[in-house]
């Protein structure tokens, strides 16, 4: 069984490259299946939510040649619709950015219900609602969604009831190559979804307004290949900022957009550290100042991101007095909580409000990656913590993090994967 091992106690000091964002990435490779040609695309993250999804691609035909460590051709011209691998599919969430991609070249798409983290139930029924409205009849069925048009996607006005990152992406995606224009109206206006529109309109679509909340997409027949590099990880970068907080070090993250990074470093220099903005950097000091406890509350962007919750408690965690954060996301973004009571956190959850007594000297303890976030959050407590804590079910955090035992031993903390022998299970059978 392979662990995090991580000595507790070192400031986190230095520079770290910030790798490919996740949540751009896996849209952008999706989208690729509508294009008849090759795409070659740059700063893609080396993380296996990437690995799968260039699976599933390769598993309806699709070419992918890996030109360096974070750059793809990826050739869908001959891809099938309707046969990606269920159990693939099933493994992470991005996979259901398939849906559009096929339904919007071939006007019938049948994929896996998708995975990802368990944060209680994760509806798509905004994703259905919006295939419905370009001319989909949309079945779901023993574990699969499948969308189907005789006459193929057709541009619509959508008005999301949720703001979705999902919805918007996947309807996007469809849309580019729909007949006729489509509008969709409350829209998510996170960076990726910028990026996204980026990478099709670098492929000849016509997207206008990604980034707020009304995109305008005039259908074109058919898109080219095109070359396009990647945003970096926005959450990546705050997770560094973060962990650089926790042990009271400095951080310079390199490779990033600052300006993607505000509701972060806000919060942050809010809580008295020290921020500094540079071109693609941001650089975080925490030595000589005394932290102070703060309140977040989790909104879509431009927003506090969700997916800085539980890095923000294991900050809040080594904070004084009482801190509080709103979850506005999900309805069970908290399973990290009980991984932080095990290393000594005064933390309880009362409703979506996490309420966290900081100050405590956390200790070591082994504990898991209980998803993604969470997994990255118990690094960052354990980075904070006296002794040594293991981590397990680290597959998780390998999900959205590259190289994360190197990059934080480049910053001098004492961290290493290990793998371990399964603990030998010493029930009596009876
Ligand atoms: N929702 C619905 N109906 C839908 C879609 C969403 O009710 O059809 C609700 C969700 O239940 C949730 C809210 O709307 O309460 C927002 O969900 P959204 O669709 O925006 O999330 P997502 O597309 O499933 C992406 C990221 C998540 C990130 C969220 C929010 C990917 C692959 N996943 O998920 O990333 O938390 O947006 O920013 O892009 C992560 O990276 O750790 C992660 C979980």
């Amino acid at each position: 069984m392979k662990k995090i091992v991580i000595n507790g106690g070192h400031k986190l000091t230095g520079e770290v490259e910030i790798s490919g964002s996740k949540n751009a990435a896996l849209p952008i490779i999706y989208a690729c299946g509508l294009v008849k040609g090759k795409c070659v695309l740059e700063n893609i993250p080396e993380i296996s939510d990437i690995t799968y999804s260039f699976e599933i691609l390769k598993g309806i035909g699709a070419k992918i040649k890996m030109l360096d460590r974070t750059t793809y051709e990826v050739d869908c011209t001959d891809i099938q619709p309707c046969c990606s691998d269920y159990d693939m599919v099933r493994k992470i969430r991005g996979s259901y950015y398939l849906l559009g991609a096929e339904f919007g070249r071939f006007g019938r798409s049948k994929v896996g219900m998708p995975g990802g983290c368990n944060f209680g139930v994760r509806p798509i029924d905004q994703h259905i609602k919006g295939f419905e409205a370009l001319g989909g009849n949309a079945v779901t069925e023993g574990g699969y969604v499948e969308i189907t048009s005789e006459s193929g996607a057709k541009g619509a006005n959508i008005y999301f009831d949720v703001t979705s990152v999902g919805a918007t992406l996947n309807i996007m995606i469809a849309a580019a190559v729909a007949d006729g224009d489509t509008v969709i109206e409350n829209a998510a206006r996170e960076p990726h979804i910028v990026d996204c529109a980026n990478f099709l309109n670098t492929c000849g679509a016509r997207i206008s307004g990604a980034g707020s909340d009304v995109i305008k997409i005039k259908g074109v027949k058919e898109l080219h290949g095109c070359t396009y590099a990647i945003i970096p990880d926005m959450i990546e970068a705050g997770s560094f900022l973060v962990a650089a907080a926790a042990t009271r070090g400095w951080v310079r993250v390199n490779n990033c957009i600052p300006k993607h990074l505000e509701s972060i470093t806000a919060k942050l220099e809010e809580m008295g550290a020290q921020i500094e903005e540079f071109d693609d950097a941001v650089q975080i000091s925490c030595e000589d100042v005394e932290l102070k406890k703060t309140n977040v509350k989790t909104l879509p962007y431009p927003g506090f991101p969700t997916d800085m919750h539980p890095q923000m408690s294991a900050l809040l965690c080594t904070v004084n007095g009482t801190s509080y954060i709103n979850e506005g996301i999900y309805e069970n973004r908290f399973r990290y909580v009980e991984e932080l009571k095990r290393m000594g956190a005064k933390i309880k959850v009362d409703g979506r409000i996490v309420v966290i007594e900081g100050g405590t000297q956390l200790s070591a303890a082994p504990v898991e990656a209980t998803d993604l976030r969470a997994g990255i959050a118990i690094m960052i407590a354990a980075l904070a913590a006296n002794g040594q804590t293991e981590i397990s079910e680290i597959s998780r955090i390998e999900r959205g993090y590259a190289d994360i035992c190197e990059k934080m031993r480049s910053l001098g903390a004492d961290v290493k994967k290990v793998d371990l022998p399964d603990p030998v299970d010493t029930r009596i059978a009876n």
